[in-house]
């Protein structure tokens, strides 16, 4: 099954490996892609990776969350984009790029002093009080990520992929944990989604209703059970994913944690195959409550796993993000059987800000 196709929203993919998102530190200081990513995606589309999902890329420049990151802010950013694109398709994979606003998770820097976010929430791991969203700043907002997925379009990217994960803005939006808001875009499930679906409509003016949409969707915050009173979790999760499914959104990838609950969302120690694929369960709930297809993230690790994870119907799609950071080649040797696991040992040491890469040998 591994190997066998899948349609999203009319793009074929051709089979069910997904690079997962990852911010590289490779883009230029404005935001333009470099030819480094272009190598990178190009070697990732070489070795077969079905689906391959940009760095985060921001849709605004007062939402830039780190240096060297990806941006589609300015129609400037449109052609830097498109040789990359057509170095992925000659390769027969689809690319899709990550849009996003920092919101809590904004670097502070002289000429943007200030972090957005629907409401004033402390960080608590690094002190920064954010200033709540106006009305006008939430609406201007909806308009920066819109007039992104029109430019990704006319870049000639398969479709774009909105960060709601990882306590970036649009997961601050719909975790109660951040989200206290009063107003249309704050309060029930329903509410707190809304920023979402206002995108996508805008978006959709721009678009078309066929241009594919898609998610990264955090499942829940990931604090333990019973420490906070506000936060994000199943069952909500379920109601927040069926929503978006039936207002556009063609794919649902499956991640979780925020900075703020520890070291969940980049998990180490994942050494054994029960520790794999650690978001499964939430996957298979919402699996079987929406009807589009769903990408599963986090620790997925060997060969058994991913292929137990689409027969047991967990998912449609296996998602990797670290592991191709070690092994850019991890699907071909798999396809080949010359390979049955990762060689990465999650260390995290693939967090580097002169371009990802794997580091473990170093640190022995
Ligand atoms: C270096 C690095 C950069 C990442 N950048 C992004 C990103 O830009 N967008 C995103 O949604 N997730 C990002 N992630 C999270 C991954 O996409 C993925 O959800 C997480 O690493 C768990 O999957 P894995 O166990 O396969 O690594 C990043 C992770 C790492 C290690």
């Amino acid at each position: 099954m591994l190997f066998e196709p899948i349609n999203i929203a009319g793009i074929e993919i051709p089979n069910r490996f997904v690079r997962s998102a990852t911010h590289e530190w490779m883009a230029q200081p404005d935001g333009t892609p470099t030819s480094r990513i272009g190598d990178l995606y190009e070697e990732l589309a070489r070795n077969e990776i079905g689906l391959i999902i940009t760095g985060y890329a921001y849709v605004n420049p007062k939402g830039k969350s780190d240096h060297l990151q990806q941006g589609i802010y300015d129609d400037r950013c449109i052609e830097p984009y498109k040789e990359i694109i057509s170095r992925v398709h000659e390769h027969g994979s689809k690319i899709v790029i990550q849009i996003v606003h920092g919101g809590r998770q904004t670097m502070i820097t002289t000429d943007n002093p200030y972090v957005l976010a629907p409401s004033a929430v402390v960080d608590i791991t690094k002190g920064i009080m954010p200033e709540e969203m106006t009305e006008k700043e939430v609406l201007e907002t909806i308009e920066d990520f819109a007039q992104a997925v029109r430019r990704a379009k006319e870049a000639g990217f398969d479709g774009v992929q909105l960060h709601c994960a990882h306590g970036f803005l649009l997961s601050n939006f719909i975790s109660p944990y951040t989200n206290r808001r009063k107003d249309r875009w704050g309060g029930s499930t329903e509410k707190r989604t809304q920023v979402v679906l206002d995108i996508i409509s805008r978006a959709r003016e721009l678009v078309g209703y066929e241009y594919p949409i898609l998610v990264k969707l955090n499942v829940t915050d990931g604090f333990k059970p019973g420490s906070h009173k506000h936060t994000l979790d199943a069952p909500e999760n379920i109601e927040i994913a069926k929503i978006l499914a039936d207002n556009g959104v063609c794919a649902i990838e499956i991640s979780g944690g925020i900075a703020e609950a520890g070291d969940e969302l980049f998990r180490t120690n994942i050494d054994l195959p029960a520790k794999e694929a650690y978001y499964r369960d939430y996957a298979k709930m919402i699996k079987q409550q929406v009807n589009v297809p769903v990408i599963l993230v986090g620790g997925i690790r060997s060969k058994q796993v991913m292929e137990m994870l689409l027969k047991e119907s967990y998912a449609d799609m296996i998602s990797l993000c670290r592991p191709l950071i070690c092994e850019p080649d991890l699907v071909t040797k798999l396809k080949k059987g010359e390979s049955e696991i990762t060689k990465c040992v999650s260390c995290n040491l693939c967090s580097d800000e002169s371009g990802i890469k794997c580091n473990y040998k170093f640190s022995k």
